[in-house]
């Protein structure tokens, strides 16, 4: 069902591992009144984390759960659950959270965690995706948005910014390119989530009502 400006807006956690560039962009939509998502909590593994200070600066509550604390993965997932349902989060995005998630935590928050990968998903999940791409000779890059399901980068897609790649340029630019489309369409993407136009629905991205078998996919200079 799509809501309107006037009904809540989600109640939204965000988790990072670093400088938070993804969620400045976030806070930045937030404070021009741009986005219908209620940004409740900011969550990071690491204490030294910049997008910390981002969070502090905006305003919004901080929560640090060092990953190094805890016996194994599921542990730690379990001590941010009890942390983040305080908050009571309708929708988790992830930002630069450097952690792989167990399945208990994907179950958990079933249909409502987000995530970018910086490729053109399914193709290079994993790391070091700027450099794999200059080494391919691809013409397209960009960056993904899609539901987290327990197949690490492998989740429902929901929308793909793509830019071309130009042959001479490192992977350092590259990367920067990529991170101003990402800074565009994740909040554009978490907007759709958050106004009901996009769904998870048995393990499938349903946009406007209907399965969608390919994600929307944007063109960037
Ligand atoms: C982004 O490039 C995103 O694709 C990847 O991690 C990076 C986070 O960057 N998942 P930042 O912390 O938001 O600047």
């Amino acid at each position: 069902m799509t809501k309107s400006l006037t009904d809540c807006a989600l109640k939204t956690a965000i988790l990072i591992s670093g400088s938070g560039t993804n969620l400045q962009a976030f806070i930045d939509r937030a404070k021009a009144g741009e986005l219908d998502l209620e940004l409740a909590v900011v969550l990071s593994n690491r204490p030294d984390a910049y997008g910390l200070t981002r969070a502090g600066n905006a305003g919004i509550d901080t929560i640090c759960i060092e990953h190094g604390d805890f016996a194994d993965r599921e542990q730690f997932d379990r001590a941010m659950a009890s942390a983040l349902d305080a908050y009571a989060p309708e929708l988790i995005i992830l930002a630069g959270f450097m952690r792989i998630l167990s399945p208990w935590f994907v179950q958990h928050y079933e249909g409502k965690i987000v995530n970018i990968h910086p490729a053109l998903l399914p193709r290079y999940p994993g790391l070091n995706t700027h450099q794999r791409v200059l080494d391919a000779g691809d013409e397209w890059h960009g960056s993904t948005v899609h539901f987290v399901t327990e197949e690490l980068d492998g989740g429902p897609r929901i929308l793909a910014g793509r830019l071309r790649v130009d042959s001479d340029e490192t992977a350092d630019e590259l990367r920067h390119r990529v991170q101003k489309v990402e800074h565009q369409i994740y909040p554009q993407a978490a907007g759709l989530v958050g106004s009901g136009r996009v769904e998870f629905v048995n393990g499938k991205t349903w946009i406007d009502g209907e399965v969608a078998t390919s994600p929307i996919v944007e063109t960037f200079d």
